[in-house]
């Protein structure tokens, strides 16, 4: 067996934590991430039969049986993630009865999965059936996003139009615009599946005074979302206080669509 410490998804991730870490996102344990592996990338790496545990997840995944994932591990800090991967990843897979999660790796101070997994597995479920290349679910706390939640009013289209508005390239990335939840408790079923539910509709979905999620084919494409509109939120608020006299109107963003042949969602500019 190759030493799974040195598996490319384990060190693509270690350092995406890091990194996270350091842009402020991910305060103490904020944030977590889930990386979906196909049993090809894991068998020289890990024996696949051999269970180390089984833990209960309290909702039903059944569409990902025998999946396997990589998940950061509940309280961990992402600041520490690369220095002990071993403590803070877990690679589960999720048994027949759709509602357990088998460990074949990690969490090895006795730890277990984020308390987001509901979040987490509900948005692959979603994701996967819109577009099967989807991997990863990822989550964090960025400044601007979640100071943005206690100013605009918590909708689809107010938030989309105006990151939209506050970094030309907004509508390129996310042409679909992005969801918005109410404050909900968080760690629950009941977010996971609202946030999955906004999933069918967006890649991103920013849960009102807490943070954000984005999903992506890689650790890169939902870290490259996260960031774009992190980037327009802090734009709006660099600006907020200061007499605007110029923008992007709608027919610019209209241009734009037209020109990269974007298929926006049409209702949040009309
Ligand atoms: P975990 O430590 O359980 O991953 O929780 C962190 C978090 O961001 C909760 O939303
Ligand atoms: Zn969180």
């Amino acid at each position: 067996m190759k030493n799974i410490l040195e598996a490319p998804f384990v060190v693509e991730l270690c350092q995406m934590c890091s990194n996270m870490y350091r842009l402020g996102w991910d305060e103490r344990n904020g944030g977590n991430i889930s990386y979906l592996l196909e049993e090809e990338q894991l068998k020289d790496y890990l024996d696949v039969t051999r269970v180390i545990k089984e833990i209960p997840t309290g909702f039903d995944a059944s569409y990902l049986i025998g999946r396997y994932f990589i998940v950061t591990g509940t309280g961990k800090y992402f600041k520490n993630v690369e220095k002990k991967p071993e403590e803070s990843l877990g690679i589960i897979r999720i048994k027949e009865d759709g509602t357990t999660a088998q460990l074949l790796w990690g969490y090895s101070d006795g730890g277990k999965f984020t308390s987001e997994l509901p979040a987490h597995l509900l948005t692959h479920i979603t994701r996967l059936k819109i577009d099967p290349g989807n991997r990863v679910v990822t989550h964090c706390h960025p400044d601007n996003i979640i100071a943005l939640t206690y100013v605009l009013p918590l909708e689809d289209r107010e938030f989309s139009r105006t990151l939209w508005q506050f970094e030309t390239e907004c509508i390129i990335v996310f042409p679909e615009g992005v969801g918005v939840l109410p404050w909900m408790v968080c760690g629950t079923n009941e977010i996971g599946q609202a946030t999955a539910e906004k999933m069918k509709d967006y890649r991103i979905v920013i849960w009102a005074h807490h943070g954000i999620y984005g999903v992506g084919k890689d650790l890169d494409e939902a870290f490259g979302l996260i960031e774009t509109v992190e980037k327009a939120a802090r734009i709006y608020l660099l600006t907020s206080h200061l007499k605007r006299i110029n923008t992007i109107t709608n027919d610019n963003l209209k241009e734009l669509a037209k020109a990269f042949k974007l298929n926006y969602r049409k209702e949040f500019l009309d």
